[in-house]
């Protein structure tokens, strides 16, 4: 038996009401494979620990999570502790330190949930989205000078590498090209950002010549979200810097149906370090303790996870269950039903023990 050891930081707002029945989820689909043995730790890293040691994680956090095989997280924000302390204390300094540089964020209308699109049926948009994770307008470059006074500067760099660049280009061609389509949108804006950008879409071209079979075209970011919402069948793999892909994830998330169904998976693909796998939404104060959140990010979540542990059945079976309880109407009210997370996750439990039967 293989024991994989799973490291689980709910942290804040919505975040443990979606990780604690996800881990309900992911084990129970588990169960039916006597050949592995899930464990996960639990992490209470967030902003509660941080209003009482001043930090959102220990100084050694990374070093503690070094030895899992993956990290599953919820979400991170607070109303009352600044968003920037919230994110770069303990979400970035995972996704950077451990070089997760392929931020994957599948999104599909998936049976049973409408979208907003009056014409798009479940088929109609059916994308993965590759997020560029290290660098770009996220690096945390830049500076404050002359704090408070009338002529007080900030500067917020956007930094793009050719290392960085070109592993980004390849995991989107190396995506686009298993799946069906075999088809890669590159988004940029090198028509207003003349260096970093011109450099993005040269290596972009470099590395196209690697992959032949894979076809592939370019979009400015501003014209790519008349596209997306006005053909989305024109669309599948798609790559985007860290700035872009993050505001046009969100879109999809919404074409699609919901924020709540949107799920993210930050990979090291070359494995030196634990990956990480999330729902896209942040903490949603607005609902937290209601216990109406939609938990199906978090399990699709899940299932990518599964995917990247090599349980590809597990992760198969999972994401048929959600599609089955989707399709049967037993929705959370951000998608139209009346449904609880609970009541959600008890169906998903219901279809994965039928399809373990
Ligand atoms: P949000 O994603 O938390 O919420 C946006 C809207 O979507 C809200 O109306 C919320 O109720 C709804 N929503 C989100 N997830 C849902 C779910 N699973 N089921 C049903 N409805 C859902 O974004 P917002 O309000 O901009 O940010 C709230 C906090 O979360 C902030 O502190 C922000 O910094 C943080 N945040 C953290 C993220 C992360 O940890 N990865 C990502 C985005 C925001
Ligand atoms: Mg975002």
């Amino acid at each position: 038996m293989k024991r994989l050891h799973i490291a689980s930081i709910p942290a804040d707002g919505i975040g443990p009401e979606v990780i604690s029945v996800g881990i309900e989820i992911v084990q129970a689909v588990c169960e039916r494979n006597t050949n592995i043995d899930l464990e996960f730790t639990h992490f209470d890293w967030g902003s509660d620990y941080y209003r009482l040691h001043g930090v959102m994680m220990p100084a050694d956090g990374l070093e503690t999570l070094k030895k899992f095989d993956a990290i599953y997280f919820g979400a991170v924000g607070a109303p009352d502790v600044p968003d920037h302390v919230t994110l770069w204390g303990l979400r970035l300094p995972i996704c950077q330190g451990f070089d997760q540089y392929a931020n994957v964020r599948p999104t599909k209308i998936i049976p049973g949930i409408d979208s907003p699109l009056r014409n798009a049926e479940p088929g109609d948009l059916d994308w993965v989205i590759v997020r560029e994770n290290s660098e770009g307008e996220y690096s945390g470059n830049g500076g404050r000078t002359h704090r408070g006074m009338p002529e007080e500067v900030g500067t917020e760099v956007a930094i793009f590498t050719r290392v960085g660049v070109t592993r980004i280009m390849r995991y989107a061609f190396r995506l686009a090209q298993s799946r069906p389509r075999k088809y890669l949108t590159v988004v940029t804006k090198s028509n207003a950002q003349r260096h970093g950008m011109v450099m993005w879409d040269e290596i972009a071209e470099q590395v196209a010549a690697e992959f032949p079979d894979v076809t592939w075209d370019k979009m400015l970011v501003d014209a790519m979200t008349v596209r997306m919402t006005l053909q989305p069948d024109s669309l599948d793999t798609i790559v985007a810097t860290n700035l872009h892909a993050d505001i046009l994830s969100d879109l999809a998330g919404a074409l699609a149906g919901s924020i709540g169904v949107a799920p993210t998976a930050n990979i090291d693909p070359e494995g030196r370090f634990p990956s990480m796998f999330e729902p896209i939404h942040g903490s949603a104060f607005d609902i937290t303790g209601k216990g109406i959140a939609n938990p199906v990010a978090t399990f699709w979540t899940g299932a990518q996870m599964l995917d990247h542990l090599g349980l590809n059945d597990e992760a198969n079976r999972l994401i048929a269950a959600i599609e089955k309880v989707c399709a049967d109407g037993i929705l959370t009210p951000d998608v139209g039903g009346n449904a609880t997370t609970r009541q959600v996750t008890d169906a998903v439990l219901d279809a994965i023990r039928q399809m373990n039967a």
